[in-house]
């Protein structure tokens, strides 16, 4: 993952479209990344996570803030790198196949509106530079929501 896939998603977002469309779009961009088994949106609803656009395995619809990495992203504000999802307590396991995993919080006006999740089936596949290139993506999508 590189500046590019910011690119990618500036030139396909646009505001005038539904936001499932958006969002549907952009997780089929961010699942191009090497090496994901997953990769796709929870939208913030009644201050509960819901499953929202995504690329991959059937997945759990609905994570209450504080529950899993999702969660704790969610409730923390912040973004959440697991190298290891075995030694993450609580993490929940909506597929066998991930072995660590990104939540970045999508937020406007310090509110947390819904989060990115990426999963991979090897150890330790998400830095500092996915985080960097991630938050700007989350930046963009914020725009988005109503
Ligand atoms: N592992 C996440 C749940 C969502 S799936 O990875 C798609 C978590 O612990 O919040």
């Amino acid at each position: 993952m590189n500046d590019l896939i910011l690119k990618q998603v500036e030139s396909i977002i646009d505001p005038k479209l539904p936001l499932v469309s958006n969002l549907s779009n952009v997780s089929s961009i961010l699942k191009q990344t090497k090496d994901l088994n997953w990769a796709g949106f929870y939208l913030v609803q009644d201050e509960t996570l819901y499953l929202g656009p995504f690329q991959g395995e059937v997945a759990c619809t609905t994570i209450k803030k504080g529950n899993g990495v999702c969660g704790t992203a969610f409730l923390k504000r912040e973004t959440i790198i697991v190298d290891d999802v075995n030694k993450f307590e609580g993490h929940i396991a909506c597929s066998k196949l991930s072995k660590s995993e990104i939540v970045v919080p999508i937020m406007k006006n310090n509110e947390v509106l819904g989060v990115i999740d990426l999963d991979s089936p090897k150890l330790a596949r998400f830095n500092k530079n996915h985080q960097q290139i991630l938050e700007k993506i989350a930046e963009l999508l914020a725009k988005l929501f109503y």
